[in-house]
């Protein structure tokens, strides 16, 4: 990749766009975040049957939104009328499941800095590496700057993907726990930084690993945390970035 290092995070992520406070993965979770202070964002895409990155965490509909069975087996035009509000509260009645670049297109207008993240159903991981970095590609030539994006994923093979159609793009790798070798996967990535479950992660091996990053350009990122007493130890400790669901804990960045 071109990038000698990591885009500078923000402190605070909205986690799926709004945290609990709104709808996961919807544009109003997205305005939500923006409103209540948070500069940055994160959302998973996923792909249609259409190939088409549409904003969804789980690979099938039921819990967030009035559709049923596999996201991979939902044309475009069956995403696009779907209900992803309702199951939240009333209040987000017919909000609709959003396209990556309707999302991406809000990012670029409210001014937020977007952590993107690749979310492939089984096996569809290149493709949907692939799908989603051309997506983010044509958002960075509508204006979204490049500095204000990074796009992760639990899946290598995403990440490789995307490297291969959008090598300008920011990459970080997803892990549920730091990995004996995460500067090998990294390098191998052309990975500017580790996104890391903050459970279970010490003081030590916080500082240690940021220090390490930091010798590479690289950062370390923690999700997902909602726990105002946490999210400040772990940023004390070098963490550049914290993803949350607590809207409530933005206030002056
Ligand atoms: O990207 C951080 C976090 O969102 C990863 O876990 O399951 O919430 O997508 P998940
Ligand atoms: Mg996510």
């Amino acid at each position: 990749g071109v990038f000698a290092s990591a885009p500078a995070y923000p402190r605070l992520i909205a986690h799926r766009g709004g945290g609990s406070s709104a709808p996961e993965n919807t544009l109003a979770a997205i305005r939500a975040g923006h409103r209540a202070g948070f500069s940055g964002v994160e959302f998973d895409a996923m792909l249609s049957a259409d190939g088409t990155p549409f904003l969804i965490h789980d690979e099938t509909l039921e819990r967030t939104s009035n559709g049923r069975g596999a996201v991979a087996a939902s044309s475009d035009a069956l995403l696009a009328g779907l209900d992803a509000g309702s199951w939240h509260s009333p209040a987000f009645r017919g909000e609709p499941l959003p396209t990556l670049a309707a999302a991406l297109d809000l990012c670029r207008s409210l001014g937020l800095w977007v952590n993107l993240e690749i979310k492939p159903s089984r096996g569809w991981e290149a493709e949907t590496g692939a799908a989603v970095a051309e997506v983010a590609a044509r958002a960075v030539a509508a204006g979204l700057p490049a500095s204000a994006l990074v796009l992760s994923s639990f899946a290598e093979e995403a990440l490789a993907a995307a490297r291969q159609t959008a090598p300008g793009l920011a990459r970080a790798l997803l892990v549920t726990a730091v990995p004996a070798d995460w500067e090998a996967r990294l390098a191998r990535l052309g990975a500017v930084a580790l996104h890391c479950a903050a459970a279970g992660l010490d003081e030590h091996t916080v500082r240690q690993l940021v220090a390490g990053l930091a010798a590479r350009g690289g950062a370390l990122a923690c999700y997902t945390v909602n726990d105002a007493a946490r999210i400040s130890a772990l940023l004390q400790w070098g963490v550049a970035g914290v993803f949350t669901d607590r809207l409530d804990l933005a206030g002056p960045a």
